[in-house]
């Protein structure tokens, strides 16, 4: 019977300073709680593209390999080249992105008299002039892509693919216009 009475007061004792501890702390949300076995915290995971840690799984991917290119990534410069040929299917698809996403400012034949310029947005330069006809497709994919001075980067709005056949619209375009000039060169004569 005194054991148990003794007991008693010993968990008294205890819940009173529990509860005192509870009622002196005042929890600071902004703050981080004390970490209580932080092992539960920290991920196990391998985080990939840091190389082979000793003890990495092997499975993990390790550091990238010099010159190995991310997959749906293609590096560009201003020399590549167009990987798409002229045909119909292609040139009808570029003429679509052309519609959709150039016409606004370099117009429907590309002499840069699309209807924004006549709302104030500066008239781009004709795609027909001597730099745009001389041009390689690189320089041109890379315009599309990154913009050039008042021009905007196209990279996300238009789809790698497409840009290079936006390009063989705007080759078609070129092929046009130095076929009318020839034709009106022939009449004036
Ligand atoms: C919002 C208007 C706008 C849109 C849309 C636009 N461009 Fe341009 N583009 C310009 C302007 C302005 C320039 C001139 C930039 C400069 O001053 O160098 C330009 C320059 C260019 C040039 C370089 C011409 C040169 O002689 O330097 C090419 C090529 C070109 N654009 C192609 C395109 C293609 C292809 C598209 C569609 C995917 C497109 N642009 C969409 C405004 C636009």
């Amino acid at each position: 019977m005194k054991s148990a009475r003794i007991l008693n007061g010993v968990l008294c004792l205890v819940l009173v300073v529990l509860w005192s501890l509870l009622a002196f702390s005042r929890p600071d949300h902004a703050r981080r709680n004390f970490r209580w076995i932080p092992q539960m915290e920290d991920p196990l995971a391998f985080e990939t593209q840091r190389g082979f840690l000793p003890g990495a799984p092997r499975w993990a991917a390790g550091a990238k390999v010099a010159g190995t290119v991310a997959r749906g990534f293609m590096p560009f410069t201003r020399e590549l080249s167009n990987p798409f040929k002229p045909t119909p299917e292609n040139l009808q698809r570029g003429a679509q992105v052309y519609a959709a996403q150039c016409f606004p400012c370099h117009g429907p034949g590309g002499i840069g008299d699309g209807p924004v310029t006549k709302r104030g947005v500066p008239a781009p330069p004709s795609l027909f002039g001597d730099k745009a006809t001389a041009m390689t497709d690189g320089k041109m994919y890379h315009i599309i892509t990154l913009g050039q001075n008042n021009m905007a980067a196209y990279a996300s709005q238009i789809e790698r693919d497409d840009r290079w056949r936006t390009i063989l619209h705007v080759r078609a375009l070129q092929a046009d216009a130095k076929a009318a000039a020839a034709k009106a060169k022939e009449k004036a004569k």
